[in-house]
């Protein structure tokens, strides 16, 4: 069973100029859930999740962080970010860091961290997503899969609250979708609070306490992962899921 709502949207609207993104969007997430965002290209789910990290304002309604009201700006806000991991599609690595600076810089400037303990711990997270022999090469020299784990490992560095993953297969060679895709579900077994936008079903059924399907910028089901594949309710879903699980 999920625990106390850890994020909370409620009523949340958002427009790009005339283009309304997010609509009348109330979505809960309980402390160690994991919430799987499907959906067609366009549909809102990349907004969603910047909204929720504050990448984006939103025109009206509440998000909320353990109770909180996200922070408008400043040093709240660059506390709140690393409260809440990322983690994109691209890897968004620093290029000209080492994978062990790129882990630990954060660490020190934004948690206020001495260099060796971060060094420290930076290492424990890199072998825990099994690139620790990797720390001192530069991102260009991992293969795609060894950098999103290792963006991975940066964002759990900062000890976020909750992890949100925004199609963090998407970029990868088909071979190395796995080891991205197991070290989050270890991530979830571990008790990670996650929301992921991602079009592996697999990984849906298997890690997921519920299914969002969002279409045209609106939430069309939240349910269980079981109820959602096999009894879907809305012809948008039936309609998507034909598409991607017969092609
Ligand atoms: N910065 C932006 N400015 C204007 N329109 C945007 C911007 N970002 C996204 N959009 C539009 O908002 C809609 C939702 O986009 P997005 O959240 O990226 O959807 P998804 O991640 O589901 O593919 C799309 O129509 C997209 O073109
Ligand atoms: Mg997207």
């Amino acid at each position: 069973m999920a625990g106390d709502p850890l994020i909370e949207l409620r009523d949340v609207n958002k427009y790009f100029g005339d283009l309304h993104v997010l609509q009348d969007i109330d979505l809960t997430v309980g402390k160690g859930e994991v919430v799987v965002v499907i959906g067609p290209s366009g549909s809102g789910k990349s907004t969603l999740c910047r909204a929720i990290n504050r990448l984006e304002t939103v025109q009206s309604g509440t998000i909320l962080l353990d109770g909180q009201p996200l922070p408008a700006e400043g040093k709240e806000l660059a506390r709140l970010r690393a409260e809440v991991g990322m983690v994109f599609q691209s890897f968004n690595l620093f290029a000209h860091k080492t994978v062990l600076q790129n882990l630990s810089l954060g660490q020190v400037k934004v948690r206020g961290r001495k260099k060796d303990d971060a060094d420290r711990r930076s290492r424990e997270l890199l072998e825990r997503v099994g690139v620790a022999d990797q720390a001192d090469k530069y991102p260009a020299q991992l293969s795609g899969g060894q950098q999103q784990r290792v963006a991975i490992a940066r964002a759990l560095a900062m000890e976020p609250k909750a992890m949100l993953f925004d199609e963090p297969t998407s970029a990868l060679d088909p071979e190395m979708i796995n080891e991205v895709l197991e070290v989050m579900r270890q991530l979830a077994r571990d008790g990670m609070t996650m929301i992921v936008v991602t079009h592996e079903m697999g990984f849906a059924r298997s890690a997921a306490n519920r299914v969002v399907f969002m279409a045209d910028g609106r939430i069309v089901e939240d349910r269980s992962p079981d109820e959602f594949f096999t009894h879907p309710s809305s012809e948008r879903a039936r309609d998507f899921l034909s598409k991607i699980l017969h092609h």
